[in-house]
């Protein structure tokens, strides 16, 4: 059965408009009526919503539809964002048991979630993250990048956290309807962007330690801005020299919740001796790289770029992975390679990537109680070159040769 009204987000609230009538069907399709558009307003046709109407007191909008109408004005400030969560109007949630099989995925309302105490995530750490970013372009459509990589390394890191995944299609579908529906919290071009965080959690109850019986895929996300307080101004970095952040035949090559757990307690020693973040050592020989908490490392030495090579104890980052081909593209040599401490100390520039810092220039590395400093303390030429593509091709600003680009309306 259809029935056409729209559903419009005001004051962060979702409203059916006009008020949902008192079925007794399962289901009606919901689209927006062209009378109720307001200015400022857009509908989003990728998305589609249906509404529950098995339950006549409540109706919930449910799973897929074809359109939610946002009204684009928020309150925020959007210069002054930073890397912290702002709740949006949204999030996407779909489920499977054991059989491995996602189904009925769901956009709901933003907000807690209930967990059995006896979660797999909760008490075994059955869980996985994933983190994608929504870019505004100046003609206000939305770009994301390299969605189905983020959906690939999930699949991986399912697997080796012995939990069932979505589909690469399932995956970027909901990426792209959770953005859409929280369009309104995409910043202005050039201020920032979505950031899209998928969760994957052995959600199903376990008390002796096995995989979880049943699995939640989750989306939700926040306008952010610079990861690190500096912005573009180059991190200091320490080299830890006790603390491992993974081991060979560990985990440290997957985005698994646990990883992140454990570094905490070298990071918060970290910031408060002044520093930015934490770079790890190999745990075998404590002398070649891996990478910081939460970002891949490059060095520079002339026009060649070294990063440690994937081994299963680093995480194959997608903007790792796409600097290379951008900064092979601008003619440097790129190697993927182990890369030794004393390297690090010698280089000409140093750099991060990820997509919360995407190029982040790294100004002093300390080591031993030795301080190195690169660049003058200023931005990097060939980390101020490759943030520029980068950023030029994820915000739209330069032609998409390679198609990483995904455009939402
Ligand atoms: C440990 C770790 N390394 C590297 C990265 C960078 O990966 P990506 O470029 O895919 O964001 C991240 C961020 O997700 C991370 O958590």
């Amino acid at each position: 059965m259809e029935y056409g009204f729209s559903l419009q987000l005001r004051s962060n609230r979702a409203i059916l408009a006009p008020p949902c009538p008192s079925f007794s069907g399962r289901k009606c399709l919901l689209f927006p009526a062209k009378s109720s558009l307001k200015t400022g307003s857009q509908i989003h046709p990728l998305l589609s919503f249906s509404v529950d109407i098995s339950n006549s007191t409540a109706c919930k909008a449910v799973r897929s539809a074809t359109s939610v109408e946002t009204t684009e004005v928020t309150e925020l400030n959007w210069d002054n964002l930073g890397f912290g969560l702002v709740p949006t109007d949204y999030m996407y949630v779909m489920k499977c048991s054991s059989d491995g099989i996602f189904t009925n995925g769901e956009l709901k309302k933003f907000g807690p979630i209930e967990l059995n105490p006896s979660a797999g995530v909760l008490n075994y750490g059955q869980g996985l993250f994933e983190g994608l970013k929504a870019y505004r372009k100046a003609d206000g459509s939305i770009l994301l990048f390299r969605p189905e990589e983020n959906a690939m390394r999930m699949i991986d890191g399912a697997a080796r956290m012995c939990m069932p995944a979505p589909t690469v299609e399932q995956f970027v579908d909901a990426v792209k309807m959770t953005v859409l529906a929280n369009n309104r919290w995409v910043p202005p071009t050039g201020k920032g962007s979505l950031y899209v965080r998928p969760l994957l959690m052995g959600s199903g109850p376990v008390l002796g330690l096995a995989p979880a019986p049943e699995y939640t895929f989750l989306i939700f996300v926040s306008p952010v801005g610079n990861y690190f307080k500096e912005g573009l101004s180059p991190i200091n970095l320490i080299v830890e020299n006790e603390y491992h952040r993974a081991t060979p035949g560990g985990t440290g090559g997957v985005k698994t919740i646990g990883n992140y757990a454990s570094v905490l307690k070298a990071q918060k020693i970290a910031k408060e001796k002044g520093y930015s973040d934490v770079l790890y050592l190999d745990a075998v020989h404590k002398r070649y790289l891996e990478e910081v908490s939460s970002c891949n490392i490059f060095v520079v030495k002339g026009n060649v770029i070294s990063t440690p090579e994937i081994k299963g104890t680093i995480l194959p980052g997608i903007t790792r992975k796409s600097i290379m081909d951008v900064a092979q593209g601008q003619g440097f040599q790129v190697e993927e390679r182990a890369v030794s401490v004393e390297e690090l100390l010698n280089a000409d520039e140093v750099f991060c990537t990820g997509t919360a810092v995407v190029v982040s220039p790294v100004g002093s590395i300390t080591y031993l109680g030795k301080r190195v400093e690169y660049g003058n303390s200023g931005v990097g030429v060939v980390s101020q070159q490759l943030y520029s593509a980068l950023t030029s091709l994820q915000m739209g600003l330069a032609e998409d040769h390679l198609g990483w680009t995904v455009q939402l309306n």
